[in-house]
């Protein structure tokens, strides 16, 4: 989400007629996108801001902007801590970058909740092509107890659907073949029709190939939903569907509206309805108040659920939140053992689940040229990346023509992290 709000930005700015520089000290305008979902994330941009310090000594006219979460969440007192900021925009207010550029007046501020948010169209820079994300909804309801979007990115819109038609269509026309439709939890989304009536429009659209969308919250995962998914054939089989925990208690405390087993009853429907779907989630290790106990429901889930990938994080507390407000805040010692061991067990499936893919013949959207070809500019054989219906990576030879083409690829190797193939020699689907 954040890096599509990077796009938007970098969308308007491109029409007022700004390029982008090729190194930082040649910049008239640096930008911090910043998100505070943990404090890590917070920690580096606070680091990479100080450096900046001696490069707007050497260059005055130089504007430095902080938009994004951390923008809107420490506010003025960014301005306190780092005098040389010029300018501030929160998450609902990216639409002010149009004119701040040209603006002599130096501390300003653009935080407010927006209203206009839903409505408001921003023609975002897309450099991924085949695949572009496309907003359907900003902000979040759901509080959950240890996040702190709610807050940053305020009251939960819908955009309306003919916007997002509008935008898909001109995506297909410029050539894009995959969309990912982003919101926090895009079960909710309610315009002139709710999620599964938008994907069935989405899927009339010529020349899109491929349909993603994140983040669904498994409390709204509706039968509707799988219904359309296994109907359309566009919308990829993969699932993001977030966990947190496999302990009731502590679903309860997080406030996520689930227990376990409904959890994965939802699962079960899901993988009857659509046997070849993927599904992969989020873990928080170390919740105030986690046990032993609790820790070990979520290792036991891991094992029942077997995901085909997990991303995981230590509990990180917010400001504001009420989690960070509970007492029996965890060590972090034991946050940081209980994430190693969560993810030494999920490798472990991970690479049995991709294992499993050889031999196979898989859909895949080629994206570009992978790492390794990158890296190896010289080298006449291209070594091309794309994914699978399934959201796997898989690297395989290829000429760079083929950039933006669905192939059927052989699996050759399931490694830990990505997939090896060969182009298969009959290609017809
Ligand atoms: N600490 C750790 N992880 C968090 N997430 C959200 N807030 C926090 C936090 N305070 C994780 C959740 C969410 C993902 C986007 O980030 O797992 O699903
Ligand atoms: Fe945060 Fe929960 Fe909303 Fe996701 S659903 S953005 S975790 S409050």
């Amino acid at each position: 989400m954040n890096f599509h709000d990077s796009e938007k930005m970098a969308g308007l700015l491109a029409l007022k007629g700004l390029t982008e520089a090729r190194e930082e000290k040649d910049a008239d305008l640096i930008i911090f996108n910043t998100c505070s979902i943990r404090e890590k994330a917070e920690q580096k941009f606070m680091s990479e801001l100080g450096r900046l310090k001696f490069l707007k000594r050497k260059r005055p006219h130089l504007k430095i902007i902080v938009s994004g979460c951390t923008a809107q969440q420490m506010g003025e007192e960014l301005f306190k801590r780092a005098p040389f900021v010029d300018f501030l925009i929160g998450p609902q207010n990216l639409s002010a970058i149009e004119n701040l550029f040209l603006e002599e007046g130096r501390g300003v501020s653009f935080l407010g909740d927006n209203p206009a948010l839903a409505e408001t169209e921003l023609p975002a820079l897309r450099k991924e092509k085949p695949k572009a994300w496309v907003s359907i909804m900003f902000g979040c309801d759901n509080f959950c107890s240890y996040c702190i979007v709610p807050y940053t990115r305020g009251r939960e819109v819908s955009r309306p659907s003919r916007n997002i038609i509008n935008e898909i269509t001109g995506l297909a026309r410029e050539g894009f073949r995959e969309v990912t439709l982003l919101g926090q939890n895009v079960n909710s989304y309610r315009s002139d029709t709710d999620f599964p009536g938008l994907l069935e429009r989405i899927h009339l659209i010529e020349g899109i190939e491929r349909i993603r969308f994140v983040t669904s919250h498994p409390r709204d995962l509706s039968d509707d939903l799988m219904r359309v998914m296994s109907q359309n054939k566009k919308i990829c089989e993969h699932i993001h569907l977030p966990l947190q925990s496999g302990s009731d208690g502590i679903l309860q405390a997080m406030n996520r509206g689930y227990t376990y087993s409904l959890y994965k009853e939802k699962v079960d429907k899901i993988r009857k309805a659509m046997p070849r779907i993927a599904i992969t989630t989020d873990i928080i290790a170390g919740f105030p108040g986690e046990t032993d106990e609790d820790h070990r429901a979520t290792l036991r889930a891991l094992e029942e659920l077997r995901y085909d990938g997990i991303f995981a994080f230590r509990y990180s507390p917010r400001p504001g939140t009420p989690a960070s407000k509970m007492k029996e805040q965890v060590f972090q010692e034991i946050k940081q053992a209980r994430l190693t061991e969560v993810l030494a067990l999920q490798d472990g499936i991970t690479s049995q689940k991709n294992k499993a893919l050889e031999g196979t013949i898989e859909e895949v959207l080629v994206e570009g040229m992978s790492a390794q070809s990158i890296k190896e500019l010289t080298g006449a054989v291209k070594e091309l990346t794309g994914r699978t219906r399934t959201n796997k990576a898989v690297n395989f030879e290829g000429s760079l023509s083929l950039i933006g083409e669905t192939l059927k690829v052989r699996i050759t190797e399931g490694k830990r992290h990505s997939l090896k193939g060969e182009i298969y020699k009959e290609q017809a689907f």
